[in-house]
């Protein structure tokens, strides 16, 4: 049975009740299809013994100004019933002033990976995210979090985050969900009408055609998925590869692990993606 708790101190009652490992997986609620390869993920490292704990909370300091905080979709009875299916044994659902009873003076700064990419485009969006995550973190004491690939930038800060401030936190990662035509999914698909989901597939199309010129190396790689993007009826904020560690630009010398990394607007729904491109020994590719 999923426990379901809304305040501060029904968490604190039902997390003393939860077996260890704690496995945590941060949300913001309208749970599709990448939510549950996390949920199953978690309870796979959660085993027999341990437990899967959800929060959906839609985290206000984490939306611009002129984002889409008051659209964004919230279906919680939808989502209760998911994790239910999903073997979840506690959801911590609260409301804002909850988390927030007053608004934190301190909060976490992201450094300088947090600055880039989706830092440059959504100021204020990493420290939102690090500051609601490590509250979310004090509050259920996870022994592990779970956090998908999909979004690379955030998982690198958090991992980051949990290693400098000693949270002993485990942060694992998740290959991004895709839906069968290529489209990763996420809470945002759901504003694409028809012919714009055509167009937001250029995004993973592009990333493919990039990752199939990892051989030529990184110039090439960038080369081929911005021949797809730029012809595209979409508003590019970024195409970008960079070292998967420090978010670095990988130039043309690079060997290592890399990330090629997309933003681009589609009428008006913003969407990511991104792949792992291993160039030189490294073999790492995909997603
Ligand atoms: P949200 O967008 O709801 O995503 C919750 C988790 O699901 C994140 O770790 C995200 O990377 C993962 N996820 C979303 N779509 C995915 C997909 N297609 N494949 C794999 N994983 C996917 O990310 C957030 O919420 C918030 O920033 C949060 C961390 C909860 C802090 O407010």
């Amino acid at each position: 049975m999923t426990g379901v708790a809304t305040t501060r101190a029904e968490l604190a009652a039902a997390r003393a009740g939860l077996s260890a490992p704690v496995v945590l997986v941060p949300t913001m609620g309208a749970l599709h299809s990448g939510h549950r390869s996390l949920l199953q993920q978690a309870s796979e490292i959660a085993g027999t013994s341990g437990s899967v704990v959800v929060t959906i909370f839609v985290n206000p300091r984490q939306f611009g100004p002129n984002e889409d905080l008051d659209r964004y979709p919230r279906t919680l009875d939808d989502d209760l019933a998911l994790c239910a299916e999903e073997g979840v044994a506690l959801v911590f659902a609260p409301a804002v002033r909850e988390i927030y009873p007053a608004d934190p003076l301190v909060t976490v700064d992201p450094g300088p990976a947090g600055q880039v990419l989706e830092g440059e485009f959504r100021p204020g969006f990493f420290g939102g995210v690090l500051t609601v995550v490590l509250k979310l973190f004090a509050l259920t004491r996870p022994d592990v979090a779970v956090f998908g690939q999909k979004d690379a930038q955030q998982l690198a800060l958090v991992r980051q985050m949990s290693a400098d401030f000693n949270l002993g936190v485990e942060v694992i990662p998740v290959p991004t969900f895709r839906d069968p035509d290529g489209l990763a999914a996420s809470s945002r698909n759901r504003y694409l009408s028809g012919a714009e989901r055509a167009v937001a597939l250029t995004l993973p199309t592009a990333l493919q055609a990039g990752l199939a010129e990892a051989k030529e190396g990184p110039l090439a790689v960038l080369a081929a998925a911005r021949a797809l993007l730029d012809p595209a009826p979409l508003v590019l904020d970024y195409l970008a590869l960079v070292d998967a560690q420090t978010f670095a630009p990988a130039g043309a010398a690079f060997t290592g692990t890399a990330l090629l990394l997309v933003a681009a607007r589609v009428g008006s729904t913003r969407l990511i993606d991104n792949v792992i491109v291993g160039f030189g020994d490294s073999v790492e590719r995909g997603n």
